[in-house]
């Protein structure tokens, strides 16, 4: 029995968890779009226009890995529009993914440009907002090649 009640604890505790990291993440959303009204979190432009222009095509693969300019620039294009959820710097408070430890190169180079495009929601909740028209391609893949230089094995 008393095994049994630990358990259930355990279980109501794992669920509130959950529960109150979900209702975080809206809250945080929420605020995010208040925010956006009040003009002072609206996405940042990016100036990508010292590195190379991509067009209209969407790679599948970083063309800026290891790009000097490229790391500079998505440095702080992560700050203005990334960090506010993901932790300045990608150091993670813990309510969405710690964005360090995204494995390096080309797999998950694809898997990062669809979240970023997309964004995430679920059950019509928008856990992270699609950047697609918010920011250019040249920008995302900037973020993704200065994120490589933060990297952190699990
Ligand atoms: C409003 C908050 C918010 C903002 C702003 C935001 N994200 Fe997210 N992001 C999240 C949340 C929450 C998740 C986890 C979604 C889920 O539960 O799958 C996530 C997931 C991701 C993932 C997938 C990580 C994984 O391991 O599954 C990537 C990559 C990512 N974000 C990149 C970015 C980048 C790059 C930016 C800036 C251009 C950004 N995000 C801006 C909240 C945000």
């Amino acid at each position: 029995m008393r095994i049994n009640k630990v358990k259930t604890q355990t279980l109501k505790e794992t669920l509130f968890r959950r529960l109150a990291l979900g209702t975080a993440a809206i809250g945080i959303v929420a605020a995010a779009t208040l925010a956006h009204a009040h003009g002072d979190v609206t996405p940042q432009a990016v100036d990508t226009s010292s590195l190379t222009q991509l067009g209209a095509d969407w790679r599948i693969a970083n063309p800026y890995r290891d790009n000097a300019d490229a790391i500079r620039i998505g440095d702080s294009a992560f700050n203005q529009n990334c960090a506010r959820c993901h932790g300045l710097g990608a150091v993670s408070g813990g309510i969405a993914p710690d964005l360090r430890y995204l494995e390096r190169g080309d797999e998950m180079d694809e898997f990062f440009i669809g979240k970023v495009r997309n964004g995430v929601t679920r059950n019509g909740a928008v856990y992270m907002p699609p950047f697609e028209g918010m920011l250019t391609q040249e920008a995302m893949w900037a973020i993704r090649a200065w994120l490589e230089t933060v990297h952190e094995e699990q």
